[in-house]
């Protein structure tokens, strides 16, 4: 399991709601929170590594060590919302793209565990910020679709470089050949 990097067409995918919590699910949550730590992210969702899911792990402290800080989701939903906040965002599939992103200040979520219960929460900021986020990832929304004009406009030279390096993994043969980019 690895994180696949914009334009892959992993992240243009429309995820699939999980019909039963199995091992699958459960060993595909545990690689994915490894792999979040590793990367130092707050936040992955299944299609960041290429799996049809409606699957997300986060963690809003990005510390391994503050598991009440740690969340498997899935099915996610956002049930309300409130207010605005513009912040700074990045993207594990953007490495080194931060930009300013506007989203809801308030969140209420619900999404089941991995025991199969369903909880709901509410937060602020942050963690708002991230649940929006991963869950924009299940339906194929990344932040570029969500950035301002401005922000877009200054993202457009790191995007030419992550299609270029798409291009590159694919003549190397870390890509198949036929995969075709989605912008
Ligand atoms: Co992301």
């Amino acid at each position: 399991m690895k994180i696949v990097k914009y334009p892959h067409p992993a992240l243009r995918t429309l995820a699939k709601p999980v019909l039963a919590i199995d091992k699958d699910i459960q060993l595909a949550a545990g690689r994915m929170l490894e792999l979040m730590y590793a990367s130092e992210g707050l936040g992955l969702a299944a299609p960041q590594v290429a799996l049809e899911h409606r699957l997300l792990v986060m963690n809003f402290e990005g510390d391994p060590e503050k598991k009440e800080a740690e969340f498997v989701a899935i099915n996610p939903v956002i049930v309300d919302s409130k207010g605005a906040l513009n912040d700074r965002e990045g993207c594990l599939s953007f490495p080194g793209l931060y930009q300013s992103v506007r989203r809801f200040k308030t969140v209420t979520v619900q999404a089941y565990n991995l025991k199969g219960e369903l909880y709901e929460m509410m937060c602020h900021d942050l963690p708002a910020r991230v649940w929006q986020h991963e869950i924009d990832h299940l339906d194929g929304v990344l932040f570029i679709d969500k950035m301002g004009s401005l922000g877009r406009s200054r993202s457009e030279k790191d995007l030419e470089q992550f299609i270029a390096d798409f291009e590159k993994a694919k003549k190397k043969g870390d890509l198949p050949p036929g995969l075709e980019p989605k912008l």
